[in-house]
């Protein structure tokens, strides 16, 4: 069993990583990237001065609609049990825990996250995002307007974590575009959560909350009502959110039907994870 990846966009200090997935026989299927479309999916490709504002990426041998058909194409061509898909990849805008992060630094965060705030700023339970941070997900709309007539693939589903801050990010850069009912309804996966655990910016808000301030948007079976997930004594460990990210991908490869997908989530899972799933799964 395998799943490939197509392409792939490493998420960088926000946004899109744009992952062409091949994926073989459903459940629990292997993952890999398909080389040859992303500059990201490419091991000469420096990721510290790799900028995905250069277009998402794309190869410059490629235009959007030639890199849509060719992953049509895979698809029609697929052996049994082999699918294709691209993900495109959010890590949420700048939120008050990642400025206070770097504020404190990082020995010293690991104190000052346990709490909610200083007195000047909160950062939890599930912190708000910055005005930087709204801001590069606004600049990333224009982004994604701009490249809509050189015939960019729209999502055609999309996926958030839970967290207000990837839920915001999420409708910054979209909303104007897609999200409009009736077209597309963005839905909130606990799969696609923060590693878990601890600081208190990994706290969810509970459905309740979610549902009158995200009205577009909807949940995936058996979403619970409240964060059941986080403890403030113990952090996830790398393998279960590894295998959390897994799922995700089990999920959206088992379910649905759409080939270019959206998901908003956060740097553990876009960088540790999925790479991780990567890197593990084309070995399998
Ligand atoms: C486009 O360029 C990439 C990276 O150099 C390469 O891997 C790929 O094979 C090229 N594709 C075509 C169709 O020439
Ligand atoms: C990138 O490097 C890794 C590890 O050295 C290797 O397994 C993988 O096949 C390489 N990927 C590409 C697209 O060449
Ligand atoms: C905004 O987007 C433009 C073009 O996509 C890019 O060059 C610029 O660096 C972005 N600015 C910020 C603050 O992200
Ligand atoms: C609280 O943290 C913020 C960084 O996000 C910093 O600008 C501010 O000065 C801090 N306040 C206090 C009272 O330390
Ligand atoms: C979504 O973004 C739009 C446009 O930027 C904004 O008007 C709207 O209030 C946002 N919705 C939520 C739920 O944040
Ligand atoms: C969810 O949390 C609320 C507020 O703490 C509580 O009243 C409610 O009973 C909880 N529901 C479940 C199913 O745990």
């Amino acid at each position: 069993m395998m799943v490939s990846i197509s392409a792939i966009t490493p998420i960088l200090s926000f946004v899109s990583s744009a992952l062409a997935f091949k994926a073989t026989q459903g459940h629990y299927g292997t993952y890999s990237i398909v080389p040859g479309f992303f500059k990201q999916s490419s091991n000469d490709t420096n990721v510290k001065t790799f900028d995905y504002h250069d277009n998402l990426g794309l190869n410059d041998n490629l235009t959007w609609p030639e890199f849509r058909q060719q992953i049509l194409d895979l698809n029609e061509n697929a052996e049994p049990g082999v699918s294709y898909k691209v993900i495109y990849f959010g890590r949420h805008g700048q939120a008050w825990h990642n400025a206070a992060n770097e504020f404190y630094g990082e020995a010293f965060w690991c104190y000052y996250g346990l709490f909610a705030g200083n007195g000047t700023v909160t950062w939890g339970p599930d912190p708000e995002l910055t005005p930087k941070g709204i801001a590069s997900a606004k600049n990333n709309s224009v982004l994604i307007k701009s490249l809509i007539p050189e015939g960019f693939p729209l999502p055609q589903s999309f996926y958030s974590s839970p967290l207000t801050r990837a839920a915001d990010t999420l409708n910054y850069t979209w909303f104007d575009l897609v999200l409009e009912p009736g077209y597309a309804s963005p839905v909130f996966k606990e799969s696609l959560r923060e590693w878990i655990g601890v600081g208190s910016h990994t706290i969810r808000r509970s459905r309740a909350y979610l549902e009158q301030r995200y009205p577009l948007f909807s949940y995936e079976a058996n979403f619970p009502v409240n964060d059941t997930l986080y403890s403030p004594y113990e952090g996830e460990t790398d393998s279960a959110m590894q295998w959390r990210g897994k799922q995700f991908l089990d999920d959206v490869f088992n379910s649905d039907e759409a080939v270019f997908i959206s998901a908003t989530s956060h740097g553990a899972i876009g960088d540790e994870s999925l790479s991780w799933i990567l890197f593990l799964f084309s070995w399998i």
